[in-house]
């Protein structure tokens, strides 16, 4: 079946597992949903077709032996390493080259993510566009999502798989010595890093409301020790919280030490202390 049905198809079963299971990871990276994948066995089953199922090969301890990681790479000389007739397989993420040869069923030919290998294609890694203008070491004007998505897929290949080497390009200049785009590149990540922990910490300072919609009766929102994905040793009362540029509304339970804070604002007919309010229908 043609890859692209296939991962819709995959992307479709998956989105409704986890909007049902968890609606707040709807801002996913792609290494969150491979982890999400790990609390449903079934899908990762279901998902081993999609990917094919071969034996992996472990690599000898020679070849390890032979990893230098300071070897520099071409272009030229890392698009030999696509595993054809059982050779090696080697891919880089963000300049630097990892000896994926082990995961064979994932990246030589005829695997579901051969496109990566002989190549740095990190951008794909995080919009999805494996086509080979999307395989592409430029990682310029993304998210922080993608930041945080591009982090969390080097972390994993320099914990599972051996870095064998650099990439003379984008990231690294011919001496392997780390280019400005590399240090650039860096700062981006530790931006995106920064805001993703602001974030999640005025959500467990604001955490989301529980919501009941009865057409007969409208909304009820209310707030208890779990709401938002947010497990906490207090309730909270329920308030609109205003993005601080007022475009974004959403029901928040506040603690009331922060009552008075500018961005929330009470409900029309719902007492100061209520722990659940009826909204205007
Ligand atoms: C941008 C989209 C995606 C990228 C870049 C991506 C990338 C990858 C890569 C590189 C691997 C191999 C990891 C390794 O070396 O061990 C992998 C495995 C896997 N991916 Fe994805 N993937 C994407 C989308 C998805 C989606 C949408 C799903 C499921 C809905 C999924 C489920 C899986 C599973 C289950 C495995 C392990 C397969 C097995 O055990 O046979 N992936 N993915």
């Amino acid at each position: 079946m043609n890859k692209l049905l296939k991962l819709s198809l995959a992307v479709l079963l998956l989105a409704s597992v986890i909007g049902w299971y968890q609606p707040n990871l709807i801002q996913i990276s792609t290494k969150q949903i491979h982890d999400a994948t790990a609390k449903f066995p079934i899908l990762v089953s279901f998902f081993k077709w999609f990917h094919g199922s071969k034996e992996s090969t472990p690599r000898s301890e020679d070849d390890k032996a032979k990893a230098d990681p300071d070897r520099v790479f071409t272009k030229e000389e890392l698009a030999k390493y696509k595993g054809e007739n059982g050779g090696d397989i080697y891919l880089a993420m963000m300049g630097r080259v990892f000896d994926v040869t082990r995961g064979r069923d994932f990246y030589g030919p005829g695997g579901g993510y051969s496109f990566f290998s002989g190549v740095d294609g990190s951008r794909a890694f995080v919009t999805g566009d494996f086509k080979p203008e999307g395989l592409i070491d430029d990682i310029t004007g993304l998210g922080d999502q993608d930041y945080i998505g591009l982090r969390d897929w080097l972390d994993f290949y320099v914990k599972d798989y051996e870095m064998i080497g650099k990439l003379e390009g984008k990231f690294f200049d011919s001496a392997g010595k780390p280019t400005e785009y590399y240090y650039e590149a860096h700062e981006w990540i530790k931006a995106a890093s920064g805001h993703k922990e602001e974030e999640d910490l005025f959500k467990e300072k604001y955490p989301m409301c529980n919501v009941d919609y009865k057409p007969e009766e409208g909304s009820r929102v209310w707030c208890s020790n779990k709401s938002g994905g947010v497990s906490r040793d207090w309730v909270g009362f329920p308030r609109s919280l205003y993005s601080a540029d007022s475009k974004k509304i959403r029901c928040a339970c506040a603690q009331e030490a922060d009552l008075n804070d500018s961005l929330l604002k009470e409900y029309p007919n719902c007492p100061k202390d209520a722990t659940s309010c009826m909204l205007p229908k």
